[in-house]
């Protein structure tokens, strides 16, 4: 007979498999809205500075998927998904600086990771004013 926690580890396993599949299927890909991410408000004033610190943290993290001007062109860009181009009308995770902000913080996918251990916050909301100051003049 198989020792118990073979059987017991094979049961742990399966079941966190499935929350996994759960998981995605709650976060199905595609346009959709952020109404909680909505309402943050971006506390760093979009200067010169934040723009330029910014900028820093996007060459040394994004441009690699994203491409150095923000076209989703970058070479990793085959390692998976397609990058998102950072400069064009369509915002497929929400437009609002609050909704970019939380797709930089907790990611969307295995390609566009979770940068909250990575960033601070307030490097975050930088990146968030340099990401605009690239792309179209939304809604904030
Ligand atoms: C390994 C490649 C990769 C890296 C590195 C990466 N991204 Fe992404 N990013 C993607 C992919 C792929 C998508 C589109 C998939 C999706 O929406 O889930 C995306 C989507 C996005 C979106 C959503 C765009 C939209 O249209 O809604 C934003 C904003 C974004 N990335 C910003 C960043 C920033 C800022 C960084 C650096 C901190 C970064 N990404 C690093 C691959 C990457």
């Amino acid at each position: 007979m198989r020792p118990i926690w073979i059987t017991l580890s094979a049961v742990v396993l399966s079941l966190s498999f499935s929350a996994r599949a759960f998981e995605q299927e709650k976060h199905p890909p595609g346009p959709h809205r952020h109404p909680e991410a909505q309402k943050l408000k971006n506390p760093i004033p979009s200067d010169e500075a934040s723009i330029a610190e910014g900028r820093k943290s996007y060459v040394r993290y994004c441009a690699s998927c994203h491409g150095p001007a923000g076209k989703g062109d970058g070479s990793m860009a085959l390692a998976g998904g397609t990058p998102a181009n950072l400069t064009d009308e369509t915002w497929d995770q929400g437009s609002s600086d609050g909704e970019i902000f939380v797709v930089i913080r907790d990611g969307t996918s295995s390609d566009m990771e979770a940068y909250k251990d990575r960033l601070t916050d307030k490097q975050i909301w930088q990146l968030v004013n340099y990401i605009r100051s690239i792309g179209p003049k939304s809604e904030r």
